[in-house]
C-alpha cells in the first residue's frame, strides 16, 4: 500500500508522514496486527480527533514512532516520562462539589482494562472474543459484598430492556462509525455484554471499545463514595485476571486517549446559565483541565443543559491526581454558574 495522505485535523493526519508510513509500512505484531489496521478509522474518518486504536499491546511499542508523537500531543507526555498509578482512597481528598445537590446529577468513574496475552477489540477473532468473554464474566462472578451481581449477554437481551438501560447511561450501543472503521463492531452483539450489582451503582461492559469498562456511579456528586467503590472494585478484579499493562504508559487501550489510569471520571451537571455560550463553557472547563461533552457521552448534544463533565489527561496524572481535578474543577463552573 502506498502512503495514504490522511485528511482532516486528526492526531493521526498530524503525526502519520510519508516517513513514518515508510519505516512501520512493512511491520506486523506477533499477534499479526499491522499499520493500516492502526489507522482505519481515521482515514475512513476524515473527522476524527484521535485516529487511531491499537490492536494490541505491542503495537504500542512497534509503532511507536507513529503512537508516542499522538500519545505526547494528547496527553502532554514524552518518551522520556513514565506513568504512576495511585488508587488510594485514604489519598483522595475530593471534597463534595455540590454538597446541597443542586447542580450534580449523578457521577461516574470509569476505567477500561483489557486482559494481557489476547489482541485487543479490533484484531481479536470471534472465538477470541468469547473467550475473554468467559474469562471476565467467571472473574465478575464471585465478587463479594456491593459488587455482587449478574451477568446479561448483549444477545440474549430484549429490544424494551436494551433500550432502557441505554437511555439510562447504563449500557452501551453498537458503536459508533470510529468504532466500526476500527474494527470493533465485528461480529455484534456476540459475545458482548453488561455485568451490574441490583443497584446499578456498579457496572462491567465487555466487549465494547475495550474488552472491559469497570463502572462506579450514582445520582449526586459523592466522588469519594464512587471512587472508593472502583477501587474496591479494582482490587477485587486484578486478583482474579491479568490485565494489559507497561512500565512506561501504565494500562494499555484500545484508543491512545484512553492510555494510563484508562480513567474517565465524570459528572452530569446541569448549567442552565453556562449553556447560552457553549464555547465559553467549553475554555472554561478546559482551563480546568476538563471535556465537555452532550448528555448521552461522546459526540453528543447536551439535553435540557445537562452536560457530561470528565477529566482530559488520563495518562501521567494518577487516578487520586485526575478525580481531584475533576473535584475542582466543577466546583469551578458550579461557581462560575451561579455568576451567570
Ligand atoms: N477514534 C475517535 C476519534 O478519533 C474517538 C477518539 C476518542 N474516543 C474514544 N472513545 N476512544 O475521534
Amino acid at each position: 500500500m502506498s502512503y495514504p495522505k490522511p485528511s482532516g485535523r486528526s492526531l493521526l493526519a498530524r503525526h502519520l508522514t510519508p516517513e513514518v508510513w515508510r519505516l512501520l509500512n512493512d511491520k506486523e505484531t506477533r499477534y499479526g496486527v499491522r499499520l493500516a489496521h492502526v489507522v482505519a478509522s481515521g482515514l475512513a474518518n476524515p473527522d476524527s480527533s484521535v485516529g487511531v486504536y491499537a490492536g494490541d499491546e505491542e503495537s504500542y511499542t512497534l509503532f511507536a514512532p507513529l503512537f508516542d508523537p499522538i500519545i505526547a500531543d494528547y496527553h502532554g507526555f514524552g518518551p522520556e516520562d513514565r506513568h504512576q498509578s495511585d488508587l488510594e482512597v485514604a489519598r483522595l481528598n475530593a471534597p463534595n462539589p455540590d454538597p446541597e445537590g443542586r447542580y450534580v446529577v449523578s457521577t461516574r468513574i470509569r476505567v477500561a482494562r483489557n486482559l494481557c496475552c489476547f489482541p485487543f477489540g479490533s484484531a481479536l477473532t470471534r472465538r477470541e472474543r468469547r473467550i475473554v468473554e468467559a474469562t471476565v464474566v467467571r472473574a465478575l462472578e464471585d465478587l463479594p459484598g456491593e459488587l455482587a451481581g449478574s451477568y446479561h449477554p448483549l444477545y440474549e437481551m430484549d429490544e424494551t430492556t436494551k433500550e432502557r438501560l441505554i437511555h439510562d447511561h447504563f449500557l452501551f450501543k453498537e458503536g459508533d462509525r470510529f468504532l466500526e472503521a476500527a474494527g470493533l463492531n465485528r461480529d455484534w452483539p456476540d459475545a458482548r455484554g453488561i455485568f451490574h450489582n441490583p443497584g446499578k451503582t456498579f457496572l462491567v461492559w465487555v466487549n465494547e471499545e475495550d474488552q472491559l469498562r469497570i463502572i462506579s456511579m450514582e445520582p449526586a456528586a459523592d466522588l469519594q463514595r464512587v471512587f472508593a467503590r472502583l477501587a474496591r472494585a479494582l482490587a477485587e478484579l486484578e486478583r482474579r485476571l491479568a490485565f494489559a499493562h507497561s512500565e512506561r504508559l501504565g494500562y494499555l487501550t484500545s484508543c491512545p486517549s484512553n492510555l494510563g489510569t484508562a480513567m474517565r471520571a465524570s459528572v452530569h451537571v446541569r448549567l442552565p446559565g453556562l449553556a447560552a455560550d457553549e464555547a465559553r463553557l467549553t475554555a472554561l472547563a478546559a482551563a480546568h483541565g476538563l471535556q465537555v461533552r452532550g448528555t448521552h457521552g461522546e459526540h453528543s448534544a447536551s439535553e435540557g443543559a445537562v452536560y457530561d463533565v470528565s477529566n482530559k489527561r488520563r495518562l501521567g496524572i494518577t487516578e487520586v491526581e485526575a478525580v481531584r481535578e475533576l473535584a475542582n474543577g466543577v466546583a469551578a463552573l458550579i461557581a462560575a454558574e451561579e455568576r451567570a
